[in-house]
Parts: structure tokens; sequence; C-alpha cells
């Protein structure tokens, strides 16, 4: 039977990859978050000290490195730089501050989309993301856009941050998480957007729990047809 594939997107803050990851627990797939995937890349350059708007100087930096993408135990996927596990250290502010710019570069988007279509092709995955509905995989099962009103998103990302320690102000948050939908929406590679055939669900006023089940239900339904 071919792989069952779920595609998240949208922008930043929407609850992608809470929801991704428990509708795969609950639907017993792979959950790839394609983010920290883009994180990765990013996190290596602000290490090397890199000019990120340089898509020579990125690729040099991954040339002179190994990174991979690894299967973890709770079926989510861990992400190796010269065989250290850095996968907690991706969510950091200063990573945040630069992923936007390295995800602009074709070369890097094109080498991290050809991982993430193999791997679709032999699990059966959740994967969330921008650009998942629209260009990594436009047969998937079921597709969903899932956003929010900006300043719930802002509100969301600054207690997240919270929780790791860090102290940023809710109007800060807002510019942030603003700035990163504007660049994200407007490259020239793979945009943010909408696919004409997935499902909107604004989670503003919802819980995690209830998306999750709008989730699973199109997934249900999708099977019936
Ligand atoms: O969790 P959050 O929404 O903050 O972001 P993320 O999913 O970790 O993605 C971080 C950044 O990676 C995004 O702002 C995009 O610039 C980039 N990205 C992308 O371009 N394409 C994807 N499929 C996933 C992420
Ligand atoms: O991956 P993305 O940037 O779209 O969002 P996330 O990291 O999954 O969610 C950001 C935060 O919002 C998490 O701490 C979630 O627990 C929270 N959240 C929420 O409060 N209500 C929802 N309906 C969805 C997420």
């Amino acid at each position: 039977m071919a792989p069952v594939t779920i595609a998240i997107d949208g922008p930043a803050g929407a609850g992608k990859s809470t929801v991704a990851k428990r509708v795969a627990e609950r639907l017993n797939l792979m959950y790839v978050d394609t983010g920290a995937m883009y994180r990765a890349v990013a996190y290596l350059c602000a290490q090397e000290g890199i000019d990120v708007s340089s898509e020579r100087a990125v690729e040099a930096v991954l040339d002179a490195h190994r990174v991979s993408f690894e299967e973890g135990e709770d079926r989510t996927l861990q992400v190796m730089i010269d065989g250290v596990n850095v996968t907690s250290r991706l969510r950091a502010p200063e990573v945040s501050a630069l992923v936007s710019t390295v995800a602009a570069h074709p070369r890097v988007r094109q080498l991290l989309t050809e991982w993430q279509r193999a791997f679709a092709e032999r699990h059966s995955v959740v994967m969330d993301g921008r650009d998942i509905g629209t260009v990594v995989l436009p047969h998937a099962t079921v597709k969903v856009f899932l956003t929010a009103a900006p300043e719930e998103r802002a509100r969301r990302r600054q207690e997240e941050y919270r929780r790791m320690g860090y102290e940023v102000s809710l109007d800060e948050m807002v510019k942030n998480v603003i700035e990163r939908d504007r660049k994200d929406s407007e490259r020239a590679v793979a945009p943010l957007r909408m696919a004409e055939d997935a499902v909107r669900i604004d989670s503003t006023d919802k819980s995690i729990e209830s998306v999750v089940e709008e989730i699973v239900q199109l997934v249900e339904n999708a099977h019936v047809r």
C-alpha cells in the first residue's frame, strides 16, 4: 500500500509541530518537522559565524560538516551534526533570527526537499513546514493549512521562550513572527502559501485536542473515499 502522507503548513506559532506530533502518535505515523531541518542549517551557520545572506558561504559550511537526520525512538526526527544530537538546541532565538534567510536559498531548499520526498516515499508520515502541500508532497493524502491570529501566535511563542528561559516582550515577539511570515511568504522559491486543495484550520480559539481531532477526522474521511 502507498504510504499515507499528511502535510501541515502554516505561519510561525500556528501550532503545527504540536498538532503534527500528536496526529502522528494517534495514527502511528512518523513525524517529520521540516522546520528543524532548516533550523539545523541556520544553527550551523550561527556556530560558524558566517554571513547567512551568502548562499555560497552557507553551502561551504554544509560541505565542511556532516549533517544528518535520523529517526528517534519516539518516531520523531533527530538532527545530528558531526555525530552530535543538536535537536534540543534548534529553537533558540539566535537560530530563529537566521532561519528564514537561510531557508530562502534555492540550493539549501533543493537539498532538504529531496531528503523529505525520499523519506515520504519510504514511510507513512505527518510532515509540517511551509511548502509541504505545495512543493514537497503535492499529492499528500491530506493537506492542512493551520493558522491563527498573529497576536495569539506571538503569545504562544513568548510562552515557549519563557519555558526555555528567554524573556522576550510580546511586542517584540509580534514583530518577530510577522517579519518571519513576511520573509517566508515573499521568497521566490517555495513561498509560504496555502495549497489550493488544503483545508484551512484557524486555531486562534481552538484547543490543541480539537485541532488534532479535526485532522484525524480528515484522514479517516480520506480513507473512506
Ligand atoms: O516552529 P516555527 O513556526 O517557528 O518554525 P519552524 O517550523 O521551525 O520553521 C523555521 C523556519 O524554517 C521558517 O520560518 C521558514 O523560514 C523555514 N522553513 C521553510 O522554509 N520551509 C519549511 N518546509 C519549513 C521551515
Ligand atoms: O510549529 P508552530 O510554530 O506552528 O507552532 P507550535 O510550536 O506547535 O506551537 C506553539 C505553541 O502554541 C506551543 O507551545 C503549543 O502548546 C501552543 N498551542 C496552543 O496553545 N494552542 C493550540 N491550538 C496550538 C498550539
